[in-house]
């Protein structure tokens, strides 16, 4: 089996660390691993498979050798500089930031939805949000059965999609000290508030739903979204009310759901059984429940859908991105 060079861009980050942790689990076939970070934390050891590794200072030439994967999670401003330079220099990036999502050209994937995409790139592959990544996942089936018109998002989302820093507020504040990261307190609280305000009133992370959904669903679907940080430390959880142009049955709604791949039904009301954050926290699935009617509307559902952040969300996706890129690979440049 082919072997491959890997890069990890952000590898001390949170993210970072978890495709360590997720390449191992996952044996993804890896011949050189490069970790790559801030000159902060040039020379730092990582132990990957019992091998120590030094994480190398992110510089125009780290893309200079063999390498033919870069996995990016160095925030927006990061990505937006070195991974144009990677791809010149012909290794595939998948990024994990906003930066390149909404350009046209750059493939947008979630696997269980658009895989096939992921094979017109030209050197770049961006990987969606976290909270569009799991709600995109039963959607399609949805769409594709009984016609999606409009979907209403909110979302509750844990401080871990902030990084180390979002999980450091929520435990200082714990302890009664004042946030860092956030602009007021989490611990406690509910922050109407991920990213920045964009010109619409919209937080960018609702922007980056709305579009995002769009985007992968490859439909102009009505979307809006509210999107609320709360004092949650891994796994988000989003209400989603979905209107239909077909008419449906909630029980043939129920067995299409668990018909697709990565997603877990969890929804039996009378044993109080539905996804919760705490239980899906370290999960690789989506999971879905509190599937009904919604009685104010024509055809409408109402779905509570569940994934760790950080794995589906982010680290995950990407590598299963990889892995798609793999299985394709006829022995060229990916
Ligand atoms: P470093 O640890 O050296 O700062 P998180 O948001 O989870 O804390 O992770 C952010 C990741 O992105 C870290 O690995 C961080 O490295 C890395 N990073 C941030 N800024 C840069 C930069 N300018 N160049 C390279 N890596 C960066």
């Amino acid at each position: 089996m082919k072997k491959y060079n890997i890069a990890i861009v952000g590898a001390t980050g949170l993210v970072g660390q978890t495709f360590l942790k997720v390449l191992e689990e996952r044996e993804f076939t890896i011949k050189n691993l490069y970790l790559m970070a801030s000159s902060r934390s040039a020379g730092k050891i990582v132990s990957y498979r019992r091998q120590d590794i030094v994480v190398e200072e992110l510089n125009e030439n780290s893309f200079d050798k063999e390498i033919d994967l870069a996995l990016f999670s160095a925030g927006g401003e990061t990505s937006k500089k070195y991974s144009p330079i990677a791809a010149s220099k012909g290794v595939v990036v998948i990024d994990n930031s906003s930066a390149f999502r909404m350009v046209e050209g750059v493939p947008l994937i979630v696997p269980e939805v658009n895989p096939e995409e992921a094979f017109n790139h030209n050197g770049i592959i961006a990987n969606p949000n976290c909270s569009t990544i799991q709600s995109v996942v039963p959607l399609k089936i949805l769409d594709e059965k009984y016609r999606i018109k409009r979907i209403v998002y909110s979302t509750y989302q844990a401080v871990s999609g902030s990084g180390f820093a979002g999980i450091k507020d929520l435990e200082n504040g714990l302890k009664g000290m004042p946030p860092e990261n956030y602009p007021h307190p989490i611990a406690g609280n509910c922050l109407p508030h991920i990213d920045v305000f964009l010109d619409n009133g919209n937080t960018k992370e609702e922007q980056k739903m709305i579009d995002e959904t769009k985007k992968i669903l490859n439909k102009d679907i009505r979307v809006t979204a509210t999107c609320v940080r709360v004092p949650v430390l891994h796994s988000h959880s989003v209400s989603m009310n979905i209107e239909f142009e077909k008419e449906f049955d909630i029980e043939q709604v129920r067995k299409d759901l668990a018909s697709v791949r990565g997603l877990v039904v969890e929804d039996n009301i009378k044993e109080n059984i539905y996804p919760m954050a705490i239980n899906s926290k370290g999960k690789d699935e989506v999971f879905v429940g509190r599937v009904r009617r919604d009685e104010s509307v024509e055809n409408g559902v109402n779905l509570w859908v569940v994934a760790d952040n950080i794995r589906k969300g982010a680290v995950t996706n990407t590598v299963q991105i990889a892995e798609l890129l793999v299985a394709g690979d006829k022995g060229g440049n990916l």
